[in-house]
Order: structure tokens, then sequence, then C-alpha cells
């Protein structure tokens, strides 16, 4: 395409969007970019999902996603399709927010970002730009343009290393532009975002990531493909090494009768360091911090950089729950045979999601002692009765905290909702057989909880 066909493409706005994968990333994504006026198709390979959006129903629970799709639909902005092939040809613009799992090595399954490469070059019939938005280890974006090239079959342009010399007479870029939205407030970050990140090779791609963006006001970063790609994961990295930091530090607050959240204040008035992302607790999970830690280190290891920093996080977080379960053992002595009470579920709050919850580790280690549990989660309920359906295990899923509480011989605090931070502690306390309440995540203060009367266990104070 010539840059004067670029230029009315522009004039006329006719940037005709595609989100590729409705999960987490791509949903919000999508109904974000019709919120901001862009007519977007969705298309998942999920037809169950599909027909549940076409019918009006988010797949899952994320504030604020149900209106935008009630409101997208109507209007015609979001489209939802199972037609992965027929979307790339209604397209010239495809934010690509596929699945991108992990193996057992840790390693990145980047499956179906290839088989989306290979459609999308199957389909190329006219210049594509191609969004790389799910989180992958960095040179993703050079093997997603060499297999659009493959199966498109269209000449390629070799410089004088026999390298590829950019896409000059190819219908298509590939730009990275990783996503930093966070689960539970993914909306919120769509529009209100801190920063976004574009690699690109071309000025094409970034004028074109520029218009769509516009609206949003923020600052764009412009870099490299292998750079943008090399941030998401670096960011993510970093965040967990905070965690794995902080949990240390309580750790060592309980030996020396320090309290962590001052050393955290202490810390985080520093602007060097901040105070955000240092809760201690049960550890980092969900989908995406505990599975890009792990790719970090394998695709570091695979250019030979010796990352094992990145291992001892892990390792911290992994000890986390055990930790945890000591906590418990040490308040109540034996857990055979008693009934404990499970605040929270969800890995965090305003989430339905318990995908590498700690939460499920820790109900799994109370349940093989010998303990019985009456659970309550505000939205995570659903998943965590199909993971210990109450028919195998001593569950009682309740309606309520207070119901929770009922006869039982500890209460724990395994997600911070922000509907535990204003239970009638007295109630609580009235409704347990023995007051005993382990806090995995700093919800109260320590003496409000103890002034109505609890032991109260909780994290580094
Ligand atoms: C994370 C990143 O924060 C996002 O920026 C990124 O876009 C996203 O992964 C992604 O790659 O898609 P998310 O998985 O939604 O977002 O969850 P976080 O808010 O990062 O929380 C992860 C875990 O860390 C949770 O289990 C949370 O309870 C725990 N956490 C978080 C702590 O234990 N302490 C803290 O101080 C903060």
């Amino acid at each position: 395409m010539s840059v004067e066909a670029h230029r009315e493409l522009k004039k006329n706005q006719d940037l005709r969007i595609t989100v590729m994968g409705l999960g987490h990333v791509g949903l919000p994504m999508a109904l974000g970019l019709a919120e901001l006026g862009w007519p977007t198709i969705g298309a998942d390979e999920d037809s169950k999902k599909v027909a549940s959006l076409s019918s009006g129903k988010s797949p899952f629970y994320e504030p604020g996603l149900q209106d935008l799709l009630s409101r997208h639909l109507n209007n015609g902005r979001f489209i939802p399709t199972d037609d992965l092939e027929g979307a790339i040809r209604a397209s010239n613009v495809m934010f690509v927010c596929v699945g991108t799992p992990q193996r057992s090595n840790g390693e990145a399954d980047l499956s179906q970002v290839e088989s989306v490469a290979r459609k999308i070059g199957r389909n190329l019939d006219g210049y594509k730009l191609i969004v790389e938005k799910s989180t992958v280890p960095v040179i993703t974006a050079r093997w997603i343009k060499k297999t659009v090239q493959r199966y498109a079959k269209v000449p390629v342009l070799t410089g004088p290393e026999g390298e590829d010399s950019g896409n000059a007479e190819l219908e298509f870029d590939v730009a990275s532009n990783p996503e930093f939205l966070q689960e539970g407030q993914a909306l919120q970050n769509f529009f209100h975002p801190d920063r976004i990140v574009c690699g690109v090779e071309s000025e094409r791609a970034w004028e074109i990531l520029e218009e769509i963006y516009r609206p949003l006001q923020c600052p764009v970063l412009r870099t490299d493909l292998n750079t943008a790609e090399l941030i998401k994961h670096t960011a993510n990295a970093f965040l967990a090494t905070k965690i794995s930091f902080i949990n240390m530090v309580a750790d060592l607050c309980e030996k020396v009768d320090a309290d962590v959240t001052q050393v955290v204040e202490g810390i985080g008035r520093d602007p060097r360091i901040g105070p955000h992302f240092l809760s201690p607790g049960i550890g980092f999970g969900g989908y995406c911090l505990p599975k890009d830690v792990r790719a970090f280190v394998h695709m570091a290891e695979t250019c030979g950089v010796d990352f094992s920093l990145l291992k001892e996080v892990e390792r911290v977080n992994q000890q986390r729950v055990a930790r945890f379960l000591s906590k418990v053992r040490n308040a109540l002595w034996v857990l055979n045979g008693k009934v404990i009470g499970v605040l929270g579920a969800a890995f965090k709050p305003n989430t339905d999601d318990i995908r590498e919850a700690p939460s499920l580790r820790i109900v799994e280690g109370l349940l093989a002692e010998g303990a019985s549990l009456q659970l309550y989660d505000p939205n995570a309920m659903p998943g965590v009765r199909n993971v210990f359906p109450p028919e195998n295990y001593p569950i009682r899923y309740c309606s309520s905290p207070y119901e929770v509480a009922e006869g039982a011989h500890a209460v724990l605090v395994l997600t911070e909702w922000e509907e535990f931070r204003g239970l009638d502690l007295l109630r609580l306390r009235e409704a347990m057989d023995v007051p005993v309440l382990v806090d995995g995540r700093n919800v109260y203060r320590p003496e409000a909880v103890r002034a109505a009367g609890f032991e109260y266990i909780s994290i580094g104070r």
C-alpha cells in the first residue's frame, strides 16, 4: 500500500479491527476499543463462548465488562464471531490476544499464536497490521512475521546477509503492543493507562496504532519489536520480585517483632522504591505472574543468560502456602477434625479467576490434614466448586462470611475482598466456636480485631 493510500485510509478512519482471542485480555480490549468508537470484531474459536457473548453474557466477571458488552452488542460496534478466517478477511488491524499457556518446563506454549499467524497468512488479501498483544517471549514477533510470509506465499525481500530486510513488498506489518491490564481492573487500566508501548518496524504501523489509541491521551513509547516484548516480561518479572522480596521481609519481621506494614511505609515513601506491589501475603497467583516468571527464566536461559534471581523469586513464592499452613497449624495445633472457615478463593479481589490461586493449594493442604471447610467467595464459588465438588470433599459452600464462621475453629482470609474489610467482627466472632482469625492478606488492623476478642494472626506484623 502506498503512503497516499494509507493517508486515505486514515482520513476515512477505515480501520477495521479484529481482536483475536476473547479471554481476560482480549474481551476487555475489544470492548474498550468499541467504547473508544472503533467498530470491533471479536473472534474466538470457542463457539460456546461466542454464543454466550452474542446472547449478551460475559463469560467471566470483570467490573464494568457486562455493561460494555450489552451496550456495544446493541449498537453493533462489537461483533463476536467464531469464524476467525472470515474475521481476518474482514479486517486490516488484528490484535492477537490468544492464550500463551506454559509447558511443563516453564517455556511458553505459542501454538495458538502460531495457528493465528498461519490463518492470517492464508487469508492475507491486502494490507494488514498484526498486533501482538498476548504475553510472549522475545522474538515471537519475528516468528509471526516469518509464519505469515510462509503461509501467504508472498515474496520476501532479503538483505545482503540473507536477513529479512523488512516488509517492503509485503502487505502486512507486525507490531508488539503488550498489555498491562490487571484482572479486576482491566477496563480502568484500559481507559487510563500509565503508558502504551508500541514496538513497530514501520511508520505505517506506528501511525495506525497512534490513531487507535489517540483518544486515551497517554504517553506512548515507540520501540522496536524485541524491546516491546521484553518490556512486558520484564514488568511482570519485576512485580513478582517485589512481592517475593516483601514476603521475605515479612518473615523477618515476624522473627524480630517488627511490623512489615510500617517497613513498607518507610521504604515506600522513597520515590525510587514506591509503595505499590509491596503487600505481603500468601504469594502471587493468577494466570500471568507465575507463568511469566517461569517463561522469562526459560527465555533467558535459552539466550545463555543465567537469571537465577528469578528462580529464587519463584521458590520464595512457592513456599508461601506451606508457610501459611504452618501458621494455621501453630494456631490450632491439630487440624484433623476441625471446622475451618475460608474467606476468599479468587487469586485476588474483583475477579472470579482461580487460576494458580494460592488459596486452592491452601484448601488442598487443609483437606489433606483432615479439616472440613466452610468457604465463601463473592465471585469465585462456581470455579472452586468445580475443583472441589462438595460430593467428594468435606467443603460446605456458604452464602455469606457469617455462615462461614458458624461453628468454626478458625477463619482464614485468603483474598482481600472489600466486602471482608467491612465485616461486623463481633457478629463473626459470636458465630465461631473458637475465635481464631488467620489473615493471609493483612486485611484488618490488629488492634481492632484483638479488641473484638479474636486471637489474630497475620503476615509480618
Ligand atoms: C499482572 C500484572 O500486574 C499486569 O500488569 C499484567 O498486565 C498482567 O499480569 C498480565 O500479564 O496480563 P494480574 O495477573 O491481573 O496482573 O494480577 P496482579 O494484580 O499483578 O496480582 C498478581 C498476584 O500477586 C495476585 O495473586 C495478588 O494477590 C498478588 N500480589 C499483588 C501480592 O501478593 N502482593 C502485592 O503487593 C500485589
